[in-house]
């Protein structure tokens, strides 16, 4: 059992792998306070960290002077309103009007296994690997209980928070707050670590000192977004990819969310994670509740390569349930790029006969088969196959395909409506908008109101009707849109806060829908390339486009940034054609092809026009893939050098589990002029400390590329 309660000392201890979390309940008052997140230790007795006899932050019991105890106590989960002036984790408004509440202690479960969260993404693990303490708390005016639930993995060096929220008492509530993760440290000479970026330029690594008051990043875009990301670290600021104490926070979450750092006139640290409060409220009514989506926190005394395995096992082994998730997945080619909207059945017949003669495996039929899509203007919602394009119907493209030895993919933007289709014509109202507004369009679309459960009822018949109509193995889903005019024509004003949050509930609820109905299906999320890359979706996808940038050098700084915490199994990555259609920059080939191999691996271009000489390269790449994704998928990750930080260079290495193999690849984006040649010391550096683990690598492939 990785969890423990000491009665005398009344201290929790949750041990992982190699850290421990504790948790103390001090005072008759029932206060629940943080005392310890660090490096495993096996003495519980620790409860003195909480520096409750210190003075003047003096217990609650002196009545004359209870705010320095209230302001300065590290809150396990810290509420709004009654003298903890650092922000909060829960706010609520009551019917009075208030918002102040006050959480105290009330009773304990430890449960082996992890209990799942109803209607949302989460970890899971068996009684063998992890147990859960659900710990209940209660404002006893206000009647309202909060269960604060953690899961210890053995396996990985993880903890799992959620929050479980209930009206025990007889008048509405209105949380107005919920995060889901609070950890009060002390700030330890800290740096910051977040992930920031744009439309074809996700999750750029962006690190400095944690400085005095509010740092950190959101979303409002209805999606966990291109822009910003819902993962934060919070290390030394002499930490590197090898040493150093790192904590990382991950929000296993799709949609709007906040990720705080808020450093303190006392210069200790409140770190906060949860959905974004701004747009939030849901109305709990006597005897219901609510469940916040869950936070993971990984504690590495490795520096950040520690913290990236532990997320990279955590998500392959506690996350992703796809049955692709321990295999190989087929090498695809898709159209989009090749082809964009100006395809036809014959067009994508002769890509496939091209490429399954190159040992392709899978042919992606991307936007554009639908209603009577020409561009990126119409049709979005009218799921019916447009038959003059794909002559003789999606069911014999899909048989031709298939006789050529490759499987078949298709594209979907389920949750859109063009308002030119005639879905929209029939449902104007099932666009989210506000009553006597015009919304915004972007991309030329509107999106789905899937608080509806009329509307995910009837898109997910759109999606399963398509699926069953021919042999198709895997979808693309997309999402190109952010949320902007929030309405929706069934929410009643009360719940009207409620809409981002229901709207994430329909999207998991259809993808749960389609992985159930069609437990073989390969589902690759995407949002407009990686607008949605987090593990919420990997909960139902095992892979994710990372982004609509093709570019190989582009990508370097892209997969640097998404592998930080994520496995390379999850990281779509395809080589396109060059010049390359965003940059206009070209590329080798094999480059590109070196590049690709750290993801899924596939094409995204037309290989009927492509040059020869890269044409002829494709079957050795295919055997490369298949050589090394064994390794790439399933191993343990070390990033030797950056592309992003040097401007010169990329090289990273993953090493099988039983230390027997390791494939290290290097880029060389620009030469060097006139430069002594280098001695790589960091891979020495790398390999030596592997060997130092007593790892007895057998075989080093080394991949080098200088373009
Ligand atoms: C998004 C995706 C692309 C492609 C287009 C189609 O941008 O990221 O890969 O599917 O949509 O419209």
């Amino acid at each position: 059992m990785s969890i423990a309660y000491y009665d005398k000392e009344r201290l929790f201890k949750l041990d992982t792998g190699s850290s421990t979390y504790v948790i103390g309940i001090v005072d008759d008052e029932g206060f629940i306070g943080h005392a310890y997140y660090g490096p495993r230790i096996a003495d519980h007795n620790i409860g003195y960290l909480m520096r409750t006899g210190e003075g003047p932050f003096v217990p609650s019991k002196n009545g004359r002077d209870r705010t320095s105890f209230l302001d300065t106590f590290p809150m396990e989960y810290p509420t709004h309103g009654v003298g903890d002036f650092r922000d909060d984790a829960i706010s609520v408004r009551t019917v009075g009007g208030n918002s102040a509440l006050q959480l105290r202690y009330v009773s304990h479960e430890i449960v082996q296994g992890k209990p799942s969260l109803p209607g949302l993404p989460a970890t899971f693990g068996g009684d063998d690997v992890c147990s859960t303490l659900l710990l209940k708390c209660t404002d006893k005016d206000l009647k309202l209980d909060v269960i604060l639930s953690y899961t210890a993995f053995e396996d990985t060096d993880a903890i799992a928070r959620s929050v479980n929220v209930i009206n025990s008492g007889s008048d509405d509530i209105y949380l107005t707050r919920v995060l889901s993760a609070s950890v009060d440290m002390d700030n330890e000479n800290y740096d910051l670590i977040t992930l920031h970026g744009s439309w074809a330029r996700e999750r750029r690594i962006n690190r400095r000192p944690l400085t005095t008051g509010f740092q950190g990043l959101n979303s409002v875009r209805g999606e966990s977004s291109h822009q910003d990301h819902p993962f934060m670290a919070v290390l030394e600021h002499d930490a590197n990819q090898d040493r150093g104490e790192v904590y990382g926070f991950s929000f296993v979450y799709s949609g709007n969310f906040l990720a705080e750092c808020y450093v303190n006139q006392y210069d200790s640290v409140r770190i906060m994670m949860g959905i974004n409060p701004i747009d939030f409220s849901w109305l709990l009514k006597a005897g219901e509740e609510f469940c916040a989506p869950e936070v993971v926190m990984v504690h590495s005394s490795e520096g950040l390569g520690g913290m990236t395995r532990s997320f990279h096992d955590l998500y392959r082994q506690h996350l992703i349930r796809s049955p692709y998730k321990d295999c190989k997945r087929p090498i695809l080619i898709n159209n989009w790029e090749a082809t964009y909207f100006n395809f036809d059945t014959d067009k994508l017949i002769a890509i496939a006969d091209q490429a399954s003669k190159l040992g392709i495996e899978m042919l992606v039929m991307d936007d554009g088969w639908f209603g009577y899509r020409e561009d990126d203007n119409t049709s979005l919602g009218d799921w019916i196959v447009n038959e003059s394009k794909l002559k003789g119907g999606l069911k014999y493209l899909v048989d031709e395909v298939n006789k050529r030895g490759m499987k078949f993919g298709i594209w979907f933007e389920p949750e859109m409506i063009s308002p030119d289709s005639d879905l929209y014509r029939a449902h104007p109202d099932w666009a989210i908008a506000i009553d006597g507004r015009e919304p915004a369009r972007s991309r030329n679309q509107y999106v789905l109101d899937l608080t509806r459960p009329d509307v995910v009822d009837y898109t997910y018949n759109q999606v399963s009707t398509i699926l069953h109509s021919a042999n198709i193995e895997y979808v693309k889903w997309d999402m190109n849109r952010q949320l902007t005019d929030i309405g929706s024509a069934t929410l009643p004003a009360e719940r009207m806060g409620e809409f981002f949050h229901r709207y994430m509930l329909g999207v998991y609820e259809l993808q749960e829908r389609l992985i159930t109905e069609f437990p073989d299906l390969l589902l690759e999320n995407c949002s407009g390339g990686g607008a949605r890359f987090d593990p919420g979706m990997l909960y139902y996808s095992p892979q994710i486009w990372c982004s609509d940038d093709t570019d190989a050098i582009e990508r370097l700084s892209i997969q640097e940034g998404t592998s930080l915490v994520y496995p390379l199994s999850t990281m779509g990555a395809h080589i396109s054609d060059c010049p390359n259609h965003a940059l206009g920059r070209t590329t080798p080939f094999r480059t590109r092809g070196y590049v690709a191999l750290a993801g899924t691996f596939g094409y995204e271009l037309d290989v009927t026009r492509i040059p020869e000489e890269d044409r002829e390269m494709i079957p050795s790449q295919v055997e490369m893939y298949h050589k090394y994704n064994d390794i790439v998928r399933m191993g343990d990750y070390y990033r030797i050098a950056s592309y992003h930080d040097n401007h010169e260079y990329d090289c990273y290495m993953v090493v099988t589990k039983d230390r027997s193999e390791a494939l290290m690849t290097y880029i060389q984006v620009l030469n060097r002029i006139n430069y002594h040649s280098r001695r790589n010391t960091a891979s020495h550096m790398w390999m030596w400390r592997i060997r130092q683990r007593r790892a007895m690598i057998r075989t080093v492939h080394i991949q080098v590329r200088c373009s």
